[in-house]
Protein backbone atom coordinates (compact mmCIF):
# COMPACT_ATOMS: atom_id res chain seq x y z
CA UNK A 1 0.00 0.00 0.00
CA UNK A 2 0.96 3.55 -0.44
CA UNK A 3 0.00 6.24 1.20
CA UNK A 4 0.45 9.83 -0.05
CA UNK A 5 -0.09 13.15 1.82
CA UNK A 6 -2.14 15.87 0.13
CA UNK A 7 -1.82 18.62 3.52
CA UNK A 8 -3.86 18.73 6.67
CA UNK A 9 -6.19 16.12 7.06
CA UNK A 10 -6.08 14.90 3.22
CA UNK A 11 -3.98 11.56 2.27
CA UNK A 12 -4.91 8.95 -0.58
CA UNK A 13 -4.01 5.63 0.19
CA UNK A 14 -3.64 3.12 -2.98
CA UNK A 15 -4.25 -0.72 -1.92
CA UNK A 16 -4.08 -2.66 -4.66
CA UNK A 17 -5.95 -1.52 -7.05
CA UNK A 18 -8.29 0.68 -5.22
CA UNK A 19 -7.61 4.54 -4.21
CA UNK A 20 -8.99 5.98 -1.22
CA UNK A 21 -9.02 9.52 -0.65
CA UNK A 22 -9.76 10.66 2.91
CA UNK A 23 -11.21 14.39 3.97
CA UNK A 24 -10.15 16.43 0.58
CA UNK A 25 -9.41 20.16 1.28
CA UNK A 26 -6.78 20.65 -1.33
CA UNK A 27 -7.86 24.19 -3.19
CA UNK A 28 -8.22 26.14 -0.36
CA UNK A 29 -4.73 25.08 1.62
CA UNK A 30 -2.30 27.24 1.20
CA UNK A 31 0.08 24.40 1.33
CA UNK A 32 -0.86 22.55 -0.52
CA UNK A 33 -1.38 25.10 -3.88
CA UNK A 34 1.35 22.38 -5.72
CA UNK A 35 -0.80 19.82 -5.79
CA UNK A 36 -3.66 19.60 -8.50
CA UNK A 37 -7.16 18.53 -7.97
CA UNK A 38 -8.08 17.85 -11.07
CA UNK A 39 -5.44 15.07 -11.31
CA UNK A 40 -6.16 13.43 -8.58
CA UNK A 41 -7.71 9.37 -8.80
CA UNK A 42 -10.56 8.05 -6.12
CA UNK A 43 -12.50 5.34 -6.28
CA UNK A 44 -13.72 6.25 -2.92
CA UNK A 45 -13.83 9.54 -1.28
CA UNK A 46 -13.59 8.91 2.78
CA UNK A 47 -15.41 11.66 5.39
CA UNK A 48 -14.74 11.97 8.77
CA UNK A 49 -16.93 14.90 9.38
CA UNK A 50 -18.68 18.04 7.64
CA UNK A 51 -16.21 20.71 8.43
CA UNK A 52 -14.97 22.97 5.29
CA UNK A 53 -11.47 21.53 5.64
CA UNK A 54 -11.97 18.45 5.58
CA UNK A 55 -14.72 18.47 2.89
CA UNK A 56 -14.49 21.37 0.28
CA UNK A 57 -13.01 19.45 -2.69
CA UNK A 58 -15.45 16.76 -2.12
CA UNK A 59 -17.48 17.38 -5.34
CA UNK A 60 -15.13 18.19 -7.81
CA UNK A 61 -13.38 14.84 -7.23
CA UNK A 62 -16.79 12.90 -7.11
CA UNK A 63 -17.43 14.19 -10.30
CA UNK A 64 -13.95 13.46 -12.21
CA UNK A 65 -13.58 10.25 -10.83
CA UNK A 66 -16.76 8.36 -10.40
CA UNK A 67 -16.17 7.93 -6.85
CA UNK A 68 -18.29 6.84 -3.92
CA UNK A 69 -18.46 8.99 -0.67
CA UNK A 70 -18.27 7.41 2.75
CA UNK A 71 -19.31 8.90 4.95
CA UNK A 72 -21.65 9.57 8.20
CA UNK A 73 -25.24 9.76 7.92
CA UNK A 74 -25.68 13.38 8.10
CA UNK A 75 -23.23 14.04 5.96
CA UNK A 76 -23.37 11.76 3.30
CA UNK A 77 -27.32 12.48 3.07
CA UNK A 78 -26.13 16.55 3.12
CA UNK A 79 -24.08 15.22 0.13
CA UNK A 80 -27.24 13.63 -1.51
CA UNK A 81 -29.03 16.55 -1.61
CA UNK A 82 -26.66 18.58 -3.56
CA UNK A 83 -27.10 15.87 -6.20
CA UNK A 84 -24.25 13.62 -5.32
CA UNK A 85 -25.98 10.02 -5.73
CA UNK A 86 -22.97 7.72 -5.49
CA UNK A 87 -22.92 7.88 -1.47
CA UNK A 88 -22.54 5.37 1.22
CA UNK A 89 -24.30 6.41 4.83
CA UNK A 90 -22.60 4.88 7.34
CA UNK A 91 -22.34 5.38 11.25
CA UNK A 92 -20.79 4.61 14.81
CA UNK A 93 -20.11 1.12 15.63
CA UNK A 94 -20.82 0.71 11.99
CA UNK A 95 -18.47 -1.88 10.01
CA UNK A 96 -18.58 -2.97 6.51
CA UNK A 97 -16.86 -5.45 3.54
CA UNK A 98 -15.57 -3.10 0.56
CA UNK A 99 -13.48 -4.22 -2.36
CA UNK A 100 -10.35 -2.20 -0.77
CA UNK A 101 -11.15 -4.07 3.09
CA UNK A 102 -13.23 -3.46 5.75
CA UNK A 103 -13.28 -0.64 7.22
CA UNK A 104 -15.21 0.17 10.74
CA UNK A 105 -16.35 4.12 11.56
CA UNK A 106 -15.30 4.66 15.20
CA UNK A 107 -16.06 7.43 17.61
CA UNK A 108 -14.07 11.06 17.68
CA UNK A 109 -14.89 13.44 19.88
CA UNK A 110 -14.83 16.92 17.76
CA UNK A 111 -17.81 18.73 16.21
CA UNK A 112 -19.19 18.26 12.84
CA UNK A 113 -21.52 20.82 10.54
CA UNK A 114 -21.53 21.16 7.12
CA UNK A 115 -20.27 24.72 4.79
CA UNK A 116 -23.86 25.93 4.86
CA UNK A 117 -24.35 25.50 8.31
CA UNK A 118 -26.80 22.69 8.44
CA UNK A 119 -26.19 19.91 10.59
CA UNK A 120 -23.47 17.37 10.22
CA UNK A 121 -24.07 14.22 12.78
CA UNK A 122 -21.40 13.47 14.89
CA UNK A 123 -17.41 13.02 13.67
CA UNK A 124 -15.76 9.76 12.94
CA UNK A 125 -12.91 8.02 12.73
CA UNK A 126 -11.73 5.08 10.50
CA UNK A 127 -10.22 1.46 11.04
CA UNK A 128 -9.12 0.50 8.09
CA UNK A 129 -8.38 -3.47 7.77
CA UNK A 130 -6.82 -4.50 4.09
CA UNK A 131 -5.39 -7.80 4.13
CA UNK A 132 -3.00 -7.75 7.06
CA UNK A 133 -2.78 -4.27 7.49
CA UNK A 134 -4.39 -1.97 9.74
CA UNK A 135 -4.58 1.82 9.64
CA UNK A 136 -6.37 3.67 12.21
CA UNK A 137 -7.61 7.42 10.65
CA UNK A 138 -8.38 8.88 13.60
CA UNK A 139 -10.19 12.13 11.69
CA UNK A 140 -10.34 15.59 13.98
CA UNK A 141 -10.36 14.40 17.64
CA UNK A 142 -9.85 14.98 21.48
CA UNK A 143 -7.81 12.14 23.26
CA UNK A 144 -10.86 9.93 24.79
CA UNK A 145 -10.84 6.47 26.22
CA UNK A 146 -13.02 4.19 23.31
CA UNK A 147 -9.64 4.48 21.22
CA UNK A 148 -8.79 1.76 23.81
CA UNK A 149 -11.51 -0.10 22.56
CA UNK A 150 -9.85 -0.60 18.62
CA UNK A 151 -6.89 -2.44 19.82
CA UNK A 152 -9.32 -4.91 21.74
CA UNK A 153 -10.31 -5.66 18.79
CA UNK A 154 -7.66 -4.54 15.88
CA UNK A 155 -3.84 -4.77 15.46
CA UNK A 156 -3.47 -1.57 14.54
CA UNK A 157 -0.15 -0.94 11.94
CA UNK A 158 -0.17 2.73 11.85
CA UNK A 159 -2.13 5.69 13.26
CA UNK A 160 -2.69 8.99 11.25
CA UNK A 161 -3.32 11.38 14.62
CA UNK A 162 -3.96 14.77 14.52
CA UNK A 163 -1.22 17.14 16.23
CA UNK A 164 -1.77 20.47 15.90
CA UNK A 165 -3.38 21.17 18.95
CA UNK A 166 -5.70 24.31 18.87
CA UNK A 167 -9.06 22.47 17.67
CA UNK A 168 -7.62 18.53 17.94
CA UNK A 169 -5.07 16.84 19.57
CA UNK A 170 -1.99 18.34 20.19
CA UNK A 171 1.24 15.82 19.89
CA UNK A 172 1.10 14.93 23.48
CA UNK A 173 -2.16 13.67 23.97
CA UNK A 174 -1.70 11.78 20.26
CA UNK A 175 1.17 10.32 21.69
CA UNK A 176 -1.28 8.44 24.61
CA UNK A 177 -3.71 7.99 21.82
CA UNK A 178 -0.62 5.89 20.07
CA UNK A 179 -0.49 3.81 23.47
CA UNK A 180 -4.11 2.89 23.67
CA UNK A 181 -4.21 2.37 20.25
CA UNK A 182 -1.37 0.14 20.84
CA UNK A 183 0.78 1.43 17.79
CA UNK A 184 4.26 3.05 17.65
CA UNK A 185 3.76 4.30 14.42
CA UNK A 186 1.98 7.92 14.19
CA UNK A 187 1.46 9.41 10.80
CA UNK A 188 1.10 13.62 11.68
CA UNK A 189 -2.11 15.30 10.44
CA UNK A 190 -4.10 18.63 10.94
CA UNK A 191 -0.99 21.11 11.56
CA UNK A 192 0.88 23.87 10.22
CA UNK A 193 -1.81 24.48 7.88
CA UNK A 194 -2.77 27.70 9.59
CA UNK A 195 -1.04 29.61 12.15
CA UNK A 196 -3.23 28.38 15.24
CA UNK A 197 -2.03 24.73 14.68
CA UNK A 198 1.69 25.62 13.74
CA UNK A 199 3.93 23.53 14.94
CA UNK A 200 8.03 22.96 16.20
CA UNK A 201 8.43 19.36 14.14
CA UNK A 202 11.63 18.76 16.04
CA UNK A 203 10.29 19.02 19.58
CA UNK A 204 7.58 17.25 18.31
CA UNK A 205 9.33 14.38 17.04
CA UNK A 206 11.42 14.42 19.87
CA UNK A 207 9.11 13.83 22.47
CA UNK A 208 7.78 10.72 20.51
CA UNK A 209 11.13 9.54 20.37
CA UNK A 210 11.84 9.82 23.90
CA UNK A 211 8.36 7.41 24.22
CA UNK A 212 9.82 5.30 21.69
CA UNK A 213 6.86 6.36 19.33
CA UNK A 214 7.83 7.16 15.66
CA UNK A 215 6.50 10.23 14.13
CA UNK A 216 6.40 10.45 10.53
CA UNK A 217 5.56 14.41 9.23
CA UNK A 218 4.95 13.99 5.49
CA UNK A 219 6.10 16.78 2.91
CA UNK A 220 2.28 17.36 1.09
CA UNK A 221 2.50 15.41 -1.99
CA UNK A 222 5.26 12.80 -1.12
CA UNK A 223 4.48 9.08 -0.43
CA UNK A 224 4.91 6.18 1.64
CA UNK A 225 4.78 2.39 1.73
CA UNK A 226 2.76 1.19 4.69
NI1 LIG B 1 -13.10 19.85 12.24
MN1 LIG C 1 -10.37 20.18 10.89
Amino acid sequence: MELTYLGHACFQLTTGSHSLLFDPFISGNPQAQAIDIHELKADYILLSHGHQDHVLDVQTIYQQNQAQIIANFEVATWFQNQGLERVIPMNHGGQKDFDFGTLKMVNAVHSSSMPDGSYGGNPIGFVLQTGDYCLYYAGDTALHMDMKLIADRFTVNAAILPIGDHFTMGIEDALVAAEFVKTNKIIGMHYDTFPPIEIDHKAAKNLADSQGKELILMQIGSSIKL
